[in-house]
């Protein structure tokens, strides 16, 4: 295995099939070979958890820097939400509290937008290029519920039969976040809003290049497949995602306050579970790569 396996910690796995925890180590303390270690512990598990991380945000966004280069910026996501909690266009806010920290009304805006993270998605599949890496560290946790699921795209991919595998090879589909807001109800956005989110084609099938797998790449934001009818489309996509996300294929993050969890867009999807988001605060900041050399 990696340098990083035998320099630091071993990593040990979480379910049958991806996600890994890595131990005894300081993500702000990595040298070069230690991050490739860490690429290469990427590419097998494709959901890596360390706990016990104490990391700014200005940390995190460097640490994403090193790990995967150029970062997703929430230039977009400003628009809906100007009143977001760090300075820096490359964090993501993911928490249910305001401007001063306290809980958000249960009616916000933003709130609303937000929920759309709780259909399984891969980060910015609605965008061209679309999100490698994603990260999120841990500040506050409820105490219960608010687990982040994930799914296992390349496992599901080698389970599907064959004739799904041929009927899907060099399909795309067409991406689109006002369409899986839409899916829940969320279709309050402005001209402007929707000037920002286009939307993308994909690939239904992507080669993971570090594995050398295929894995199948479907989202909620997923809309219709480019060239056929939207209800077959549709019909199609629906079950693909259904497929992914067999209970076999997900593995549920329980956060703790500290926690720190990497994951590849290209071969997983993810979505939160509610929490009393009345009374509990949660607090999470993300950091996205884009899918670029
Ligand atoms: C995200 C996301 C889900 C969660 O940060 O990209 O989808 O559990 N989060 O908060
Ligand atoms: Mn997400």
């Amino acid at each position: 295995m990696s340098a990083m396996t035998t320099a630091h910690a071993p990593a040990e796995q979480l379910h049958p099939l991806f996600a890994g925890e890595l131990t005894g180590t300081d993500l702000r303390a990595l040298d070069d070979a230690a991050l490739d270690g860490v690429r290469a512990l990427m590419d097998r598990y494709a959901v890596l958890v360390i706990r016990n991380q104490e990391i700014t945000d200005e940390a995190q966004a460097a640490f994403a820097r090193r790990l995967g280069g150029q970062l997703v910026t929430t230039v977009g996501l400003r628009v809906i939400n100007p009143a977001a909690r760090s300075a820096d266009p490359a964090l993501t806010d993911i928490s249910n509290l305001d401007e001063n920290g306290e809980i958000m009304d249960l009616a916000d805006r933003r709130r609303m937008y937000a929920l759309g993270n709780r259909l399984w998605h891969s980060d910015s599949s609605f965008q061209n290029p679309p999100a490698r890496y994603s990260m999120l560290s841990a500040k506050e946790v409820p105490a219960t519920g608010g687990e982040t699921e994930y799914a296992d795209m390349r496992a599901a991919y080698d389970a599907f039969p064959d004739a799904l595998k041929a009927q899907i090879e060099d399909l795309r589909a067409f991406h689109s976040i006002i369409y899986s807001r839409s899916t829940i109800g969320f279709t309050e956005f402005s001209e402007a809003e929707r000037a920002k989110f286009p939307g993308a084609e994909q690939p239904l099938v992507r080669v993971h290049p570090g594995s050398h797998r295929k894995s199948v790449y479907v989202a909620s934001h997923a809309e219709h497949i480019v060239g056929w009818p939207v209800p077959d489309g549709r019909l199609l996509l629906r079950e693909l995602l259904a497929l992914a996300t067999l209970p076999q294929f997900v593995y549920r993050h329980t956060w703790r306050a500290g926690d720190f969890v990497i994951w590849d867009n290209r071969c997983t999807m993810h979505r939160g579970l509610a929490f009393d988001e009345a009374n509990q605060r949660r607090d999470l900041r993300r950091v996205t790569t884009i899918d670029v050399d």
